[in-house]
């Protein structure tokens, strides 16, 4: 009597050589819903924050723009960091445990092992660069409260000076998550 339980298994095509998995394929696309969840959650959170909220406040004074964009990036920080560690842990047990990369030939060797690793690469960048730059520099011009009344009192110069430098990092962090969405549908 065998104590291996074998699940019926899926192949994946890669470089025309057939790429076996030994994984339940139902629980391999329940995986697959919620790396594309929190996926969305990642990069439409963020999308939104830059395109949504910073020009949605524009009528309001400099001062109240700066207190209503700080509770927002403070209280959505912890889930946009969750789900993008979500995203990337997701990705890698699809790409491995749930996927054919089972020995390191298939990560250099593969088509789908390039891809995996690109993503991999881009998406460890993406999330870093958002926590320790992009994060990092849109607060500390949030914290500077004596920009924004100077804004208020006419002299927006600075503030917006500083805002462009904001918009800057944080365009890195959109090309990361446009290069993901192409490896994605390069799979
Ligand atoms: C912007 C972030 C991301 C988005 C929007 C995204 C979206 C998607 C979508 C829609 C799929 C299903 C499409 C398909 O199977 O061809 C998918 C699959 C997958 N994603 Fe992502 N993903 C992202 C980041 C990542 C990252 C960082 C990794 C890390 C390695 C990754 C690894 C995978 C893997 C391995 C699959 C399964 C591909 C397969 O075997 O068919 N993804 N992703």
């Amino acid at each position: 009597m065998s104590h291996h339980i074998t699940f019926p298994g899926y192949t994946i095509e890669s470089n025309h050589a057939k790429l076996v998995v030994n994984m339940p394929w139902e629980l391999r696309q329940a995986l697959l819903f919620v790396h594309i969840v929190l996926a969305i959650i990642w990069v439409g959170g963020i999308l939104f924050i830059g395109w949504g909220a910073f020009p949605a406040v524009r009528k309001m004074t400099f001062v109240r723009q700066r207190d209503v964009l700080q509770a927002l990036m403070q209280w959505s920080h912890k889930f946009l960091t969750g789900s993008g560690v979500g995203v990337i842990m997701s990705g890698i047990l699809l790409g491995t445990v749930f996927g054919p990369i089972d020995q390191w030939r298939n990560l250099w060797k593969t088509r789908y092992g390039h891809i995996w690793l690109a993503a991999l690469i881009i998406g460890a960048v993406t999330l870093l660069w958002g926590l320790f730059i992009g994060y990092r520099q849109s607060l500390k011009v949030l914290a500077h409260v004596e920009l924004w009344q100077q804004a208020d009192s006419g002299d927006k110069k600075p503030l917006l000076n500083d805002l462009t430098k904001v918009a800057l990092f944080e365009s890195v962090e959109v090309i990361g998550f446009m290069a993901l969405i192409v490896l994605m549908v390069l799979f």
